[in-house]
């Protein structure tokens, strides 16, 4: 039988996350995060993009030293944790099975309650650390699986408004990168090029889908096509202009992301606005994001750029909010790869 308090007035949640290619993990007091581990994997650098089996493999060995790092870090002990929170998805199945078969056997052995969390979700609430924002809030998150457009009318009430059709911001991101012959994760290597170069000086389709859709495989396809065919007049076209294909591309993604958000927020008038995911650590973003507090009057939430790549903090605080609700899960809970939030209906 699984207690759920143990006498003490704060709530320890241990945090695992592990649907991609970092392995996480976090110690929560209530809303405040004690500790947030990130192991990085290094070894997809090489190939443009994350290769599942090698990312599974990475999660088995980085998890027992990450889990010992973020106890150790956050100065508590095994059994001071009232729960395990864990990542059911989406995300790679091999990376997920790893972090939620370490996530059971600890809440097996240490006899407290399992919680599973959805990792889109989690990305929303981790702008909701050491307070919770006035609701509705619009939450636009741009991470390297997913772009979505969510209305979050409480914890536990997220729905989606839009989200792209085909690629997703992130993932243009790394795929504009590698055609560039840069490193995998392809934002942080745009933006840091970016910062010396024009972004008016190549300009690019914008995509045209209804609602609050988006669409990126169109640009993708321009801007491959544009390489292509000033490569074969310059074979060093991409040396030459760097900088300024850095820059071009990374205002164009920017513009599209900005241009919903703006329908949206016309739409639905919230007090509070947020972003989230790995592109949320762009800082050309953020600073564009921000200008919308002036021109709408409504407040803007801004992770701190470790809690907009992946991490565990997301994730354990997000099991600190379902355990404050009861909202457990049990042993026989299996990951789910594509596990989706609900579209929002009117
Ligand atoms: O949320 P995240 O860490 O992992 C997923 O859940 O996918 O997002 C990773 C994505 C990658 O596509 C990466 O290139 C992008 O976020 N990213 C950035 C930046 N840092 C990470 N994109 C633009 N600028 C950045 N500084
Ligand atoms: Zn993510």
């Amino acid at each position: 039988m699984i207690m759920l308090h143990k006498g003490n007035k704060d709530t320890i949640i241990l945090g695992i996350e592990s649907s991609c290619d970092d392995t996480s993990v976090s110690i929560a007091q209530n809303n405040r995060i004690l500790s947030n581990i990130v192991s990085n994997q290094k070894v997809h650098k090489e190939y443009g993009g994350v290769i599942p089996e090698l990312a599974s493999r990475e999660h088995q060995k980085n998890i027992i030293p990450t889990i010992s790092l973020a106890i150790k870090k956050a100065k508590i002990s095994m059994d001071d944790i009232d729960a395990i929170a864990f990542t059911r998805g989406p995300g790679l199945m091999g990376s997920l099975l790893v972090g939620s078969s370490f996530a059971k056997s600890l809440a097996l052995s240490l006899n407290i309650p399992l919680i599973e969390v959805n990792h889109m979700e989690a990305h929303v609430i981790a702008n909701f650390i050491d307070h919770i924002p006035e609701f509705p809030l619009i939450c636009l998150t741009v991470s390297g699986g997913h772009t979505q457009i969510v209305k979050v009318e409480s914890v536990k009430k997220i729905n989606i408004l839009g989200e792209t059709l085909d690629d997703s911001a992130g993932e243009t991101f790394d795929k504009c990168a590698k055609i560039l012959g840069l490193n995998y994760p392809g934002g942080p290597e745009i933006e840091k090029k970016a910062k010396y170069g024009n972004p008016l000086a190549f300009t690019f389709t914008k995509p045209k889908v209804k609602n609050l859709n988006f669409s990126f495989s169109g640009l993708k396809t321009n801007f491959l096509q544009l390489i292509k065919k000033e490569s074969t007049l310059n074979n060093t076209f991409i040396q030459d202009n760097i900088e300024d294909l850095c820059a071009s591309i990374q205002s164009t993604i920017i513009e599209i992301l900005l241009n919903k958000l703006n329908v949206a927020i016309i739409k639905y008038k919230p007090k509070n606005i947020a972003i989230s995911g790995g592109v949320a650590a762009n800082e050309k973003f953020r600073q564009s994001i921000k200008k919308l507090e002036e021109k709408y009057r409504l407040n803007v939430l801004i992770p701190k750029k470790e809690y907009a790549t992946d991490n565990a903090a997301m994730i354990a605080l997000s099991g600190y909010y379902k355990y404050k609700e009861n909202a457990l899960t049990n042993l026989e809970i299996n990951v789910d790869p594509r596990y989706h939030i609900n579209r929002y209906s009117e």
